[in-house]
């Protein structure tokens, strides 16, 4: 009998996971019946931009957190499939930070040349999953267009539905007596709605650091950046101000701890996200932090408690799309039985190692040669071509560095592909001039 798959969500890691399927069915190779699950209705996951927020058309959790002029906050040399240049998609040399038009562009590309669209069920939302005394699942999804939900069985479930969409909601003194917008970043659309205001940034990671810049460049009067653990350290501009954690908001006024305080018209969250899977049981949930190695999976993918149950891209991410190939080709070997799992206790012994590993690291540094080492483990473990993870680092590296030199001009710079050694050319406009982020003003056609 041919085995059965479902592959819930349709973003960057199951793209991926389609396309290593693909790859051993061009290769010759038997592959199961695969069926992906996706509950919007395209694929691209978070890089297909929709304007609404909180809910979807059909009422469920609206999962995009992109916003209107969103470009890449890393160079697009850390990030290139190694069996799909960029150089290949867009047949020339292209600048190193392209919006999140040309990304998607991109991924769609490689999704279209691997033809996998037709084992994708769109508008579809997986709305429960059960592990069967006998072995297997049943997943219960709902077609939306339809209006019909339905039970099936499969052999094995990877779950690939992100962790970067279900919003985390802190409350503090004052928030529901204040008179303007309080909004999460997930909700946060359109940068030109802040022009001429005096805005309040909870956070400091890419969120805060990216929607802050964002409002900058669009015409914000002033950004206060609060932080709850430390600073970001960046050169800010004149009218941004760093400032210590929140305390409470009175009216219009947000007060700090350090007794300082501001009167602001908006507040923005900035605060993160959780891993929310609503459509499983206790016994087959993932329950991690966001950080690099992630809690009870084997080599970040196998769930330890029952291994017919796989994520991908669970773990938080310096690396991207190149990474999230890795895991995907790793589990189709493992599915395929082409590798071995070995014992429950070995599994576990992996997750503990990981996690001391990653707890050991230094610095941001250690953490980006981390992530590359974890790539190439795995991209050793299959077919996948090896690529020069010590030319990414360093790209990412760089990235670091022009970072610190000008957070408002880092995207200006130019980096080398590790896969194919084009070096990028400059983009035609600095970052912070470039108002239309359309693909056809990026490529300049
Ligand atoms: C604001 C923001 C900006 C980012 N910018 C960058 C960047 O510049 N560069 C970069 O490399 N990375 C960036 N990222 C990181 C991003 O996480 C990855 O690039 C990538 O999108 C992760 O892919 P994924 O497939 O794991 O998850 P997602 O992209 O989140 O895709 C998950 C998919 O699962 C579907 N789904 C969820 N629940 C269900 C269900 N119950 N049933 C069916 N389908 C379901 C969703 O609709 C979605 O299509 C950014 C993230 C955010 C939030
Ligand atoms: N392309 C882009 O430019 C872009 C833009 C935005 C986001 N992203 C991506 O989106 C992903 C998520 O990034 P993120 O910044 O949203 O989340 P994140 O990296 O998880 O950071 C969460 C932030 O929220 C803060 N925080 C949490 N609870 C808080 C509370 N109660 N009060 C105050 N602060 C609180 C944390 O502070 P502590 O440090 O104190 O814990 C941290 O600074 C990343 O992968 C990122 O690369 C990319």
């Amino acid at each position: 009998m041919t085995k059965r798959i479902a592959i819930i969500g349709a973003g960057p890691s199951s793209l991926a996971q389609l396309r290593a399927f693909a790859a051993a069915k061009r290769k010759g190779a038997d592959i199961p019946e695969v069926v992906c699950f996706e509950k919007q209705s395209d694929w691209g996951g978070l890089w297909n931009y929709t304007w609404r927020t909180v809910v979807d058309e059909y009422g469920n959790q609206c999962h995009g957190s992109m916003y209107r002029y969103l470009w890449s906050n890393g160079p697009k040399e850390g990030l290139e499939f190694a069996d799909y240049t960029f150089d290949e998609h867009f047949g020339k040399p292209i600048a190193s930070y392209p919006p999140r038009a040309v990304l998607f562009d991109y991924i769609k590309g490689r999704a279209e040349k691997a033809a996998v669209r037709d084992m994708i069920r769109f508008s579809t939302i997986v709305r429960d999953v059960r592990a069967l005394d006998g072995g297997g699942f049943a997943v219960t999804s709902r077609d939306e267009v339809a209006d019909i939900e339905s039970c099936e069985f499969f052999d094995k479930i990877i779950v690939a539905t992100g962790h970067f969409s279900v919003p985390n909601v802190p409350e503090y003194t004052g928030f529901d007596q204040f008179n303007d917008r309080i909004l999460h970043a997930h909700d946060f659309r359109d940068a030109r709605e802040f022009s001429d205001k005096d805005l309040l940034i909870l956070g400091t990671s890419y969120s805060a650091e990216d929607i802050g810049s964002q409002c900058w460049k669009y015409g914000a009067k002033s950004i206060t950046a609060s932080h709850r653990t430390a600073p970001m350290g960046y050169n800010w501009p004149d009218n941004w101000h760093e400032v210590p954690k929140l305390d409470c908001v009175e009216g219009r006024t947000a007060h700090f701890i350090n007794g300082t305080s501001k009167d602001v018209d908006a507040i923005i969250l900035c605060t993160g996200y959780k891993h929310h899977f609503p459509f499983l049981p206790d016994d087959l949930r993932l329950k991690t932090a966001n950080r690099l190695a992630t809690a009870d999976l084997y080599k970040d993918v196998v769930w330890t408690k029952n291994p017919n149950i796989f994520y991908l891209g669970m773990q938080d991410q310096w690396y991207t799309f190149n990474m999230f190939d890795a895991p995907a080709w790793w589990v189709r070997d493992c599915i395929m039985e082409r590798i071995d799992l070995p014992s429950a206790e070995v599994m576990i012994r992996d997750v503990i190692d990981r996690i001391a590993t990653e707890d050991a690291l230094a610095d941001d540094y250690g953490a980006i040669e981390y992530q590359g080492a974890y790539t190439m483990e795995l991209v050793a473990e299959t077919d996948y071509p090896s690529f020069d993870v010590s030319a990414s680092n360093k790209a990412f590296f760089e990235w670091k560095r022009h970072k610190k030199k000008g957070i408002m001009d880092f995207r200006n710079y130019s980096y080398t592909s590790p896969i194919t050694g084009t070096e990028a050319p400059p983009h035609h406009t600095p970052w912070k001039d470039a108002m239309d982020d359309s693909l056809e003003s990026y490529l300049e056609i």
